[in-house]
């Protein structure tokens, strides 16, 4: 059967590069695996005194979808060279409580989109950071550079021709990354 891959967008802009790139990405994949997007803009700041009362239920629907997933791709915005506060926000809720985290082994990969020169690479290496902590294996190269443009995706939201190649590479490296750690 297909893997299933959540892919999880750092950014609630409505209009986010990132959010059309991880489009762009689940449609070169749909052939071979099942995609699903794992919301997080609607989840509140977390802190642990929600811990087992109803304020962490939005935490626990979306720790449910997580532990659906053979592997969970991030493609997040860089805010200030680091990883957005929408995203460590849910991957501390997340997280928690202590020793009931649903990101643990899930394999992982990131990728993001930036006008500026460095392409988001600082935040990605702050989330690999936080990778280890989490204990989630994460595809090391390719690595997902990717300076937006406005030909990055066609009209049609697929990934426009100068970045195909690439990106097509780097989807198959993660599924075959996923597909490497599942447990048997
Ligand atoms: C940014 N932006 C940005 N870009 C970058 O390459 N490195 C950075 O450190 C930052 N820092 C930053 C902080 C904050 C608070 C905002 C709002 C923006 C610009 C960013 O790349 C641009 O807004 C992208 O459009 C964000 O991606 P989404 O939200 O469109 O997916």
């Amino acid at each position: 059967s297909k893997l299933k891959i959540g892919i999880v967008v750092g950014s609630s802009s409505q209009q986010s590069i990132n959010r059309k790139l991880a489009q762009g990405l689940a449609k070169l994949v749909q052939d071979k695996a099942d995609v699903e997007f794992l919301e997080i803009s609607h989840l509140p700041l977390y802190n642990r005194d929600m811990d087992g009362t109803p304020a962490a239920q939005p935490y626990e629907d979306v720790k449910q979808k997580i532990r659906s997933c053979n592997g969970i791709l991030f493609v997040t915005p860089e805010h200030n060279r680091s990883v957005p506060a929408l995203l460590k926000n849910a991957l501390d809720a997340c997280s928690r409580p202590y020793g009931q985290s649903a990101w643990a082994g899930i394999p992982a990969a990131v990728i993001g989109t930036s006008p500026g020169a460095a392409a988001t690479a600082m935040a990605q290496q702050h989330l690999r950071n936080i990778f280890v902590f989490l204990d989630m294996p994460a595809l090391q190269q390719p690595e997902g550079f990717v300076r937006w443009s406005d030909e990055l995706i066609d009209a049609q939201g697929n990934i426009g021709a100068a970045s195909h190649d690439f990106l097509n590479k780097y989807m198959d490296k993660f599924l075959a990354w996923v597909e490497l750690h599942q447990k048997k």
